[in-house]
């Protein structure tokens, strides 16, 4: 069918749950014709929205154009996307940000409602009518099961060799009959290589023949190689007191520059053997895979610059050994984070002076993405690590604040902070302890000072000296930024 006759079944006011997880192997036709015929509808004076949910985020040609379409009335549960992002920050775009481990079974439970369509990108479709999933798997397999229609895309620049990458389990169940899911390593697989899929539901097959678009990677600037160097010394020394095993344990590494500069680094580091168990594969995981280092990266979706999609499709079959994409709700589940002790390292927007995270939102109400998968590592890992440059937008922002904006993971949850300035191990550590070593090793000198006095006057001023809070100045710096667009005073 045309990717316009597939649109058409679509109506206004449905949800679609589509297929896609960061740029990878979400549907790249029907999104568009939607979009165009939004825009037809608007233009004609009628409404038509949809509610729009996804692995994560996807490419411009769907969370873009039907943005841009003003045709998403609900969004869940990760965007990058900028014009999308631009409609939620304005009000315009209902966006409700959840942890992806969170998503499926949340709709399994029923609590997000009914699921309309289904709309995924597929490899091919066998003789049998089983799916041969794309570059993501994310939550298709709870969409194509759960949705009353389904609309596939077959996409032939997907590299037939992806067939057999993929690791879809079907045991997961709703409570009380949930049994535990039997993954103990992180190069297991538990599951079948095929999305099973109900032939009657299907309404529409959709041919295309067009790229995943990621973004490429800002090459490692110093600031990410020094976060890389403190990071690489704390898990040698981790190696050395006997707290992790010489290959470490599975690696999760988060979204983002930072954390792709991070894995660059690990190449050049004297660890070998190394398995990870992740939520996307970035070009940094390639070079580990290329080094020798890195024997297998479980995960649930490519993250790729273009170059290295081209890299991987080039040479499928050598990277299929080393990769298995698994169901989002098993690449993030707690309880295999939990069992395997993943080494979870991901970036963050800013920390407070007792180590909570903000992850998302920018002055404490503008989102930049959403948490995706970080509170899923950050809780339930062997040791969760959080990094960032000690300045945003040219140092007129510290990253290191007297308190946080927005908590995306509370100071329990936050074992590691690193900057370029150093790396604070805060386990073990009681509040005051954790502000004195955070504004030591992590804050930036030109901030340090302004800390150090914040403290002072809260340690002896705060209503509890626990938690030593000014409540009436804890969030000044930010509001200080908004009035003069800089943290620092005048
Ligand atoms: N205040 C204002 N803006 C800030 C900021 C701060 N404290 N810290 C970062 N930013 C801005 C940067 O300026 C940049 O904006 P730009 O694109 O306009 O230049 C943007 O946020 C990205 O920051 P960058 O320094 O390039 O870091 P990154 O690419 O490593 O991303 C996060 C950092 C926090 C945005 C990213 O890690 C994220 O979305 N995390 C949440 C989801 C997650 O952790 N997923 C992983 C789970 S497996």
């Amino acid at each position: 069918m045309s990717a316009e006759d597939a649109a058409a079944l679509i109506s206004n006011g449905t949800t679609v749950g589509m297929s896609g997880f960061t740029g990878s192997g979400y549907p790249k036709a029907v999104p568009l014709a939607l979009a165009a015929r939004i825009e037809a509808e608007h233009a004609a004076g009628n409404p038509f929205r949809v509610s729009v949910w996804t692995g994560a985020s996807t490419g411009p040609e769907l969370d873009g154009a039907l943005a841009k379409a003003d045709g998403i009335e609900f969004r869940l549960p990760y965007n990058s996307d900028p014009i999308a992002r631009d409609k939620i920050n304005r009000g315009e775009m209902n966006y409700f940000d959840m942890h992806l481990s969170h998503v499926s079974p949340m709709a399994w439970q029923g609590f997000l409602g009914p699921l309309d369509t289904a709309l995924v990108e597929v490899t091919g479709i066998t003789e049998d009518g089983d799916l041969i999933p794309s570059s993501s798997v994310g939550n298709n397999k709870v969409w194509l099961d759960r949705a009353t229609r389904i609309i596939l895309e077959v996409n032939r620049w997907q590299n037939p060799l992806l067939e057999g990458m993929h690791d879809i389990y079907y045991g997961t169940r709703l409570p009380p009959d949930r049994v535990p899911i039997p993954l103990v390593r992180a190069d297991q697989r538990i599951g079948q290589p095929l999305f099973r899929c109900d032939p009657d539901r299907i309404a529409a097959i959709v041919e295309t023949d067009v790229p995943d678009r990621n973004l490429p990677f800002s090459a490692p600037d110093e600031s990410a190689m020094r976060i890389a160097g403190h990071l690489l010394e704390f898990l040698e020394h981790e190696v050395k007191v006997g707290r992790m095993p010489a290959d470490l344990l599975p690696i999760q590494s988060g979204v983002g520059n930072i954390a792709n500069a991070v894995l660059t680094g690990l190449v050049d580091s004297r660890f070998e053997n190394l398995t990870a168990y992740t939520e996307v594969i970035q070009d940094g995981m390639l070079d580990l895979i290329d080094a020798g280092k890195l024997r297998v990266a479980s995960a649930t979706s490519f993250s790729l610059s273009p170059e290295a999609a081209a890299r991987v499709n080039a040479d499928m079959g050598r990277y299929r050994d080393r990769m298995i994409l698994r169901p989002q709700e098993i690449s993030n589940h707690p309880e295999l984070i939990r069992r395997l002790g993943c080494v979870a390292m991901n970036g963050l927007i800013e920390a407070d002076i007792y180590g909570n995270v903000n992850s998302t939102h920018v002055m404490g109400s503008r989102i930049q993405n959403g948490i995706g998968g970080s509170g899923d590592f950050a809780r339930n890992a062997y040791v969760s690590i959080f990094m960032t440059p000690s300045t945003a937008k040219g140092g007129s922002i510290s990253a290191i604040v007297p308190f946080a904006s927005h908590v995306d993971h509370i100071s329990q949850d936050v074992q590691v902070i690193v900057t370029e300035q150093g790396l604070a191990d805060l386990r073990g550590l009681a509040p005051k302890q954790r502000a004195a070593l955070i504004i030591e090793k992590c804050a930036h000198p030109v901030y340090k000072p302004m800390l150090q006095d914040y403290v002072r006057r809260a340690n002896e001023q705060a209503y509890g000296k626990h938690t030593p809070t000014l409540l009436n100045e804890a969030l000044s710096w930010h509001q200080r930024y908004v009035e003069t667009g800089s943290m620092l005073p005048k």
